[in-house]
């Protein structure tokens, strides 16, 4: 146990270390977004360990129910009280989390700043509504912080959980090389991100600007932060204050 604890706090694995539990009526649709690129390559380094949990297994009676018609009438089914209860206050046994987040179109809109706070988190608990959403009074009990990834509705709030864990995975310590810095993303500065090319220079007589062939890096680093400026006033002049 001991070398167990001083290789991790001697790799510093330890202390970055992120664990993020997702429950989910479909966690089908949560089967490849974890499975490539960067997300992948963080939990094969041990840096993120996602798991999805399938509240189906926590369903009531024979047909292992997990939604019923809302009281008051309506259309449209909700998740019940009782087996997200059952199954946040099982998870609970194991973990204590820094947030349990649920993903609602009325939620807090997710940007860059809440996903840069998420990321420094140990514990997360994300919770995807499907149909109508959850009985209230998991809201009301259990929910720390609702989050919405933009003024449209999803089927479920698995696609806004995926996109919530890949902005928050890529900036957990040791996930990017510095190559791939977080710190240039666009909307770390408050900036979009500048155009970028890569070879040929020259395609169909499409060029490259010469700036970024000149090997001059304060000439160029200038010409970026100018690119950027540019492009944030026109598309998105609120960034600035505009
Ligand atoms: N669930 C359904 N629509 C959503 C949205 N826009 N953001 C987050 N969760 C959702």
């Amino acid at each position: 146990m001991v070398c167990f604890l001083t290789f991790y706090f001697q790799t510093g694995l330890f202390l970055i270390f992120m664990r993020i539990d997702i429950i989910s009526a479909v966690p089908e649709l949560l089967q490849s977004p974890f499975e490539y690129s960067i997300v992948k390559r963080a939990q094969d380094k041990n840096l993120v360990e996602i798991n999805v949990i399938d509240l189906r297994r926590y369903g009531l009676n024979k047909y292992g129910q997990i939604d019923d018609y809302q009281y008051g009438g309506g259309a449209g089914m909700v998740l019940m009280v009782e087996p997200l209860y059952n199954c946040i206050t099982d998870l609970q046994k194991d973990t204590v989390y820094d947030e349990i987040i649920y993903l609602t179109p009325d939620g807090q809109r997710f940007e860059q700043k809440k996903a840069n706070e998420l990321s420094l988190y140990k514990n997360l608990l994300l919770i995807c509504g499907h149909y109508k959403g959850i009985d209230e009074r998991i809201r009301e009990h259990f929910v720390t912080l609702e989050l919405s990834i933009g003024d449209y509705v999803l089927s479920g709030g698995e696609l806004a959980a995926a996109v919530v864990v890949d902005a928050v995975v890529r900036l957990i310590p040791g996930v990017l090389s510095d190559a791939e810095s977080a710190l240039t993303d666009s909307f770390q500065d408050g900036l979009l991100a500048p155009p970028v090319y890569t070879r040929p220079a020259d395609f169909k007589g499409w060029k490259v600007p010469d700036i970024l062939l000149s090997g001059h890096e304060a000439k160029i680093k200038e010409w970026r932060l100018e690119k950027s400026i540019e492009r944030t006033r026109k598309r998105r002049p609120d960034l600035l204050g505009e």
